[in-house]
């Protein structure tokens, strides 16, 4: 047994899992084994898995709820911690979530509670910890619409945040661009009607429903949206290109759009297909390897740049590549 292993089972005991295949813990059921897995279910534990592993000189990856990751068919030489860390609280119009916490279940507990503002997160994949971190979003709202205040672990200290120390932006925060690891979430809604909430939950399921294909394996949208960059941009795009007007007001264009207008949806390299419902998503269609997503999402950028002048850049996050 090698002294990391040794250390980490005298923490995590038999929920040491070695060689664990990643494709079991991600929604795109694509990816190697990680050398080490734990689920932290206390602060604690996040610490001293943090100390053992950065004390060995070797690498450490912090997972949500899996949704938004792909991971490369050799795995990962490192220790893969997932934040498993699932309680929740709702004190009047404010919620305090742990970052494990599942979002979907987050907004189906705030509508029962009554509280408004927070069942478009019905339709979203994932942990409140990793949709903090993304400022993940969908159907009319986005986390920075609810977020006040955010814990951190840094560097073996707990540091809490406001909403606007965490520098929002489209599927953007300052805690992407860091190692902080998220603990706790606080968010302020409002009081609404029980009954009308059930049927927004409803009703955004079904536009997901509507829209994205829902059962096979894959990690939501694969690309961000463009966001046009200047206003010579915007008129070279328009004097070239028929774009709808909405994502020109926008200054956003939707990737999946693109990815429609090129013709893409339903190629497939090896197991992987570009969805046929939408473009942006890229399913497993069962022993899909990375290697085949990756070159999708190559044949994308590459057919996007040639056609539009213009590079997307993923959403997904990659892990052991
Ligand atoms: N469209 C097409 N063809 C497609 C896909 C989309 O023509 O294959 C068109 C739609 O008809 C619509 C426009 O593009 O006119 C926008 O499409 P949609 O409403 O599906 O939204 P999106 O911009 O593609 C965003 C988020 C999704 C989120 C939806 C719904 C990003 C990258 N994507 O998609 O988030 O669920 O809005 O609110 O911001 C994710 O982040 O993983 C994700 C799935």
């Amino acid at each position: 047994m090698t002294d990391i292993t040794k250390q980490l089972k005298d923490v995590f005991a038999d929920r040491l899992k070695e060689k664990e295949l990643l494709s079991k813990h991600l929604n795109f059921r694509i990816g190697g084994p990680a050398m080490w897995f734990v689920e932290a279910v206390t602060i604690e534990e996040i610490e001293h898995a943090i100390k053992i592993v950065k004390d060995a000189g070797v690498e450490y990856f912090v997972l949500g709820g899996g949704s938004n990751t792909l991971a490369s068919d050799e795995g990962f030489e490192g220790l893969v911690i997932k934040i498993a860390m699932r309680e929740h609280r709702i004190d009047g119009t404010t919620v305090m979530a742990e970052a494990g916490v599942i979002s979907a279940s987050l907004a189906r507990s705030t509508a029962n509670a009554g509280l408004a503002g927070f069942t478009w997160a019905i339709s979203l994949p994932g942990t409140v910890g990793g949709a903090v971190r993304g400022n993940a979003g969908c159907f009319g709202g986005e986390m920075k619409d609810v977020v006040t205040k955010v814990e951190v672990l840094r560097e073996g200290q707990v540091l809490e945040f406001s909403k606007d120390d965490l520098k929002f932006g489209y599927r953007d925060s300052a805690i992407k661009h860091s190692a902080d690891i998220v603990l706790r979430v606080w968010m302020e809604l409002e009081e609404g009607d029980p009954e009308e909430l059930k049927k927004e939950l409803q009703e955004k399921l079904s536009a997901r429903k509507a829209t994205q294909p829902l059962y096979a394996g894959s990690a939501g949208c694969v690309f961000k949206n463009y966001e046009i960059q200047s206003d010579e941009e915007l008129a070279r795009i328009k004097q070239d290109h028929e774009i709808p007007e909405e994502m020109l007001k926008a200054r956003r264009i939707s990737a999946g759009w693109i990815i429609d207008q090129l013709d893409l949806k339903g190629m497939k390299i090896g197991n992987a297909m570009i969805s046929k419902e939408h473009g942006n998503f890229i399913v497993n269609l069962g022993k899909a390897t990375a290697s085949d997503v990756i070159q999708l999402i190559s044949l994308i950028k590459t057919k996007t740049r040639e056609r539009y002048g213009i590079q997307l850049q993923e959403e997904v996050q990659y892990l052991g590549f």
